[in-house]
């Protein structure tokens, strides 16, 4: 399928009351009026032209909406939204292109999103149309109510290179890393109470150095977030499962805390159940392979002094014992406790 962009026509009403009545576009545009009316729809078609339908080419149909707005000297803001039927079509990604080709002709220097950190599907449009994450603007995102909340930062500049944009992190082959017994797939908004249930362990939050929220909420929060920070390419983390039957095990993430050095971090968690079968060490395999496939050159783990059982699992994954690194983990009540470093060398290419 072809798009174009066209301006809007009273005839398009009835195409974008539908579109803007639907759950997600509401989500994720939450100034729009609510219901959304017929009047609502033909007060947008007189708002001029920066706003533009997104129709099928050969048809006319309109799939969906992508505006923009000036802010300042070469400088504008924009957004899209795509009616539900036509989602995951590229839609949303050929319209920003177009419209930014447009707008870069027209003198515009620089573009940019706000993107809900849990919108993933925006910011993997983005990403495609050659978008860079460039940080958390906080409060920017306003309802209306008059609360606020964070947005995520992409912006494009005249000069940028074409889409996609790099990532440090790429997805999965395939979306899932497997060897048969275990596979493991990207944490999801869907993971939460697993994933809540995990980390309120003793033996999994007294371990954690990146910190583990007891809030249910907070933990749904990191959830649905956590596609976010792969795409920032921070950190990858998934949810640990059995290949046959899908039954949750844990969970395990790379932490690309040292790009300059090509140097990642991974930490796992099982829950009691799914201990003694070897699944983590099949898990921290699979993810210290994929993270040399993807260009590191050291993997790295650590763990307590006592944590035998994570120690037997590094060394299963194939991890040596580097070095005691003295009070580097933070340890119960502000104290500090030693760390056993581990690292695993990316395998000499013959
Ligand atoms: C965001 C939106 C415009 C995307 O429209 P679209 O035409 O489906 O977008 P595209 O097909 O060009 O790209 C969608 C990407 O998101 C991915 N995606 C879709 N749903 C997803 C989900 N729930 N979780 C993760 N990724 C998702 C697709 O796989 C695709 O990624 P890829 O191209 O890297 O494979 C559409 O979902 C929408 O209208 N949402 C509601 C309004 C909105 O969020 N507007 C943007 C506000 S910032």
């Amino acid at each position: 399928m072809s798009i174009a962009l066209r301006p809007w026509r009273t005839g398009d009403a009835d195409a974008i009351v539908t579109a803007c009545n639907d759950p997600l576009t509401q989500r994720y545009l939450p100034m729009l009026p609510n219901p959304y009316e017929r009047s609502d729809a033909l007060a947008f078609i007189g708002r001029g032209d920066t706003q533009r339908a997104v129709i099928d080419a050969d048809t006319d149909q309109v799939l969906g909406a992508v505006g923009y707005a000036p802010k300042g000297e070469g400088v504008a803001s924009v957004g899209y939204w795509v009616g539900p039927a036509h989602r995951g079509r590229r839609v949303a990604t050929g319209a920003l292109e177009m419209l930014g080709t447009e707008l870069f002709k027209s003198g515009f220097q620089r573009l940019y999103l706000e993107i809900e950190a849990d919108n993933l599907a925006s910011q993997r449009v983005a990403v495609s149309a050659g978008y860079s994450r460039e940080g958390i603007a906080r409060g920017a995102g306003r309802r209306p109510d008059g609360s606020r909340f964070d947005m995520v930062v992409w912006a494009r500049l005249a000069d940028d290179p074409p889409g996609p944009s790099p990532r440090a992190l790429p997805d999965l082959p395939g979306g899932r890393l497997t060897d048969g017994v275990v596979v493991l797939r990207p944490l999801l908004a869907d993971d939460a109470h697993s994933t809540y249930n995990l980390r309120i362990l003793p033996d999994v939050s007294g371990r954690s150095v990146v910190g583990t929220p007891l809030d249910p909420a907070v933990v749904a929060r990191q959830c649905a977030e956590s596609g976010s920070k792969w795409l920032a390419g921070v950190r990858s983390e998934m949810t640990i499962r059995r290949a046959d039957g899908d039954l949750y095990l844990g969970e395990i993430a790379l932490y690309y805390a040292e790009p300059v050095l090509k140097e990642a971090m991974i930490g796992y968690s099982l829950t009691p159940e799914a201990r003694g079968h070897g699944y983590a060490a099949r898990a921290a395999r699979l993810v210290t392979d994929w993270g040399f496939d993807i260009g590191m050159a050291r993997m790295i783990a650590g763990t307590a002094t006592d944590n035998v059982a994570s120690q037997r699992v590094l060394e299963a994954a194939g991890y040596t014992r580097e070095a005691l690194q003295r009070e580097r983990l933070p340890g119960p009540d502000g104290a500090r406790i030693d760390n056993v470093a581990f690292a695993k060398l990316r395998p000499a290419v013959t």
